[in-house]
């Protein structure tokens, strides 16, 4: 499709937008009278109106039921967490039994390394990617010297090669066969939250598998944002938070995709009495009995306010769809990146995206590295009302979600820039 970088333009597209009415349903902070352009939902989703009322819901059935709201509030508490599965399930690719919510992120990947990272004297590394999220970098760490290794000894990162920004899946696989017989487990970010790279989840398990390895995946910034098939390809599990394009709340409880081929296979884990048998679990027994499924790896009964905005949040993409979701995705994402580069154009290009340009290799998210420009560029965004996040040493993150974030969004964002790269 071609452009134009126009407001005419733009609005015709926003018209032509069948989720455009999407945008009604979030509450925007204001800047100067009006909605904000918001790039940040890769960071923390902005907050749907329709939550509120689950929230309430729950203060009231506190409130007028106190404890008997675990069994008779209209959406019990007791098992909360099993109305996440149906629609939950369809937005991972996964049978329903494979997904439940539970803690949040870091604690469940932490959770999952107990039971598929079993180290040997033979086999005992782990595949990462260089530069993994520093919450899984220290996770990693830890659980290696928890099992008296040292991380300089197991830990293999995928590196960039120099002058690139992207590692290349032909790495991933050499590294994987390279380390073969050695491998116990792969772990990788779906989508690299600092490029936005989205890496083959099927291509990359598949390998691992081969040399015997498990294969999960941090989805922190892919689950709501790109088509995941996770059962069919054969992950053995996966986490994400629920407050980035979920749109669930900060900080806000974590899903949790565990294989059926594991459910019967007595990984060990460490357990606690939301996991045991659900019919006997009030008879106070001693002896820990799962329940088979992801639900089997649940510890604490359920922090219900929290997930409350997470089960409106998921029936919301439950009733969207990830189809139109990921189309709408690709054309705002592309449209971006036209105005960007229309911009360069007109300020005598002094910036570079780094995200792939491969639609098939990246997402709702673009990043852009700004040779010469500081921070007092992002400041002038923010100043002006545009949404972004700086990291070092020189890169702005921009999340065009196709939830809430407009074409016309897209064109004014390109007029406020170049006036801030001129200025
Ligand atoms: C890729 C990735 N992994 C892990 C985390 C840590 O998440 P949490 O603080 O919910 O444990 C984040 C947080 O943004 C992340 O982006």
């Amino acid at each position: 499709m071609s452009f134009q970088n126009t407001r005419e333009f733009a609005r015709r597209l926003d018209s032509e937008d069948t989720l455009g009415h999407y945008r009604e349903e979030f509450l925007f902070p204001q800047h100067n009278g009006k909605n904000v352009i918001y790039f940040t939902g890769n960071s923390l989703g902005l907050q749907p109106k329709r939550t509120k009322k689950y929230v309430d819901d729950i203060m009231n059935d506190w409130a007028n039921l106190a404890v008997e709201g675990h069994f008779y509030a209209e959406k019990p508490w007791w098992d909360y967490h099993e109305r996440f599965a149906e629609p939950l399930s369809k937005i991972v690719g996964a049978k329903p039994s494979e997904v439940t919510v539970m803690n949040t992120l870091t604690v469940n990947l932490h959770l999952m390394m107990v039971s598929f990272y079993r180290p040997t004297p033979t086999r005992y590394k782990i595949i990462c990617e260089e530069k993994a999220f520093p919450s899984d970098q220290y996770m990693f760490q830890s659980q290696v010297i928890s099992h008296g290794l040292k991380p300089e000894d197991v830990i293999v990162e995928i590196k960039r090669r120099e002058g690139e920004h992207n590692i290349r899946l032909e790495d991933i696989l050499a590294t994987i066969e390279e380390v073969g017989d050695q491998l116990a487990l792969v772990l990788i970010g779906g989508v690299n939250y600092y490029t936005g790279q989205v890496f083959d989840i099927k291509t990359i398990t598949g390998a691992g598998h081969t040399v015997g390895a498990c294969v999960g995946w941090d989805l922190a910034h892919a689950a709501g944002n790109i088509k995941l098939e996770l059962h069919d390809w054969n992950v053995d599990f996966a986490c994400w938070c629920s407050y980035k394009y979920m749109n669930s709340g900060p900080g806000n409880a974590s899903g949790c995709f565990i294989h059926e081929k594991h459910h019967n296979s007595n990984l060990p884990r460490f357990a606690g009495w939301w996991g045991h048998n659900k019919e006997r679990r009030f008879k106070m027994e001693p002896e820990f009995s799962p329940v088979v499924g992801a639900d089997g790896w649940q510890i604490s009964n359920l922090p219900v306010l929290s997930l409350a905005p997470y089960l409106a949040s998921v029936e919301m993409f439950a009733e969207i769809g990830m189809e139109p979701l990921i189309q709408k995705r690709d054309k705002i994402t592309s449209y971006l990146e036209f105005i960007l580069h229309e911009i360069s154009k007109e300020v005598a290009g002094t910036f570079e995206i780094i995200t792939p340009q491969n639609p098939s290799e990246r997402a709702s998210q673009l990043s852009v590295f700004f040779h010469g420009e500081g921070r007092p560029l992002f400041d002038y965004l923010m100043k002006n009302g545009v949404v972004t996040d700086w990291r070092e040493p020189n890169v702005i993150r921009f999340a065009p979600v196709p939830l809430y974030c407009s074409f016309e969004d897209m064109y004014e964002f390109g007029q406020i820039l170049k006036q801030g790269i001129i200025a």
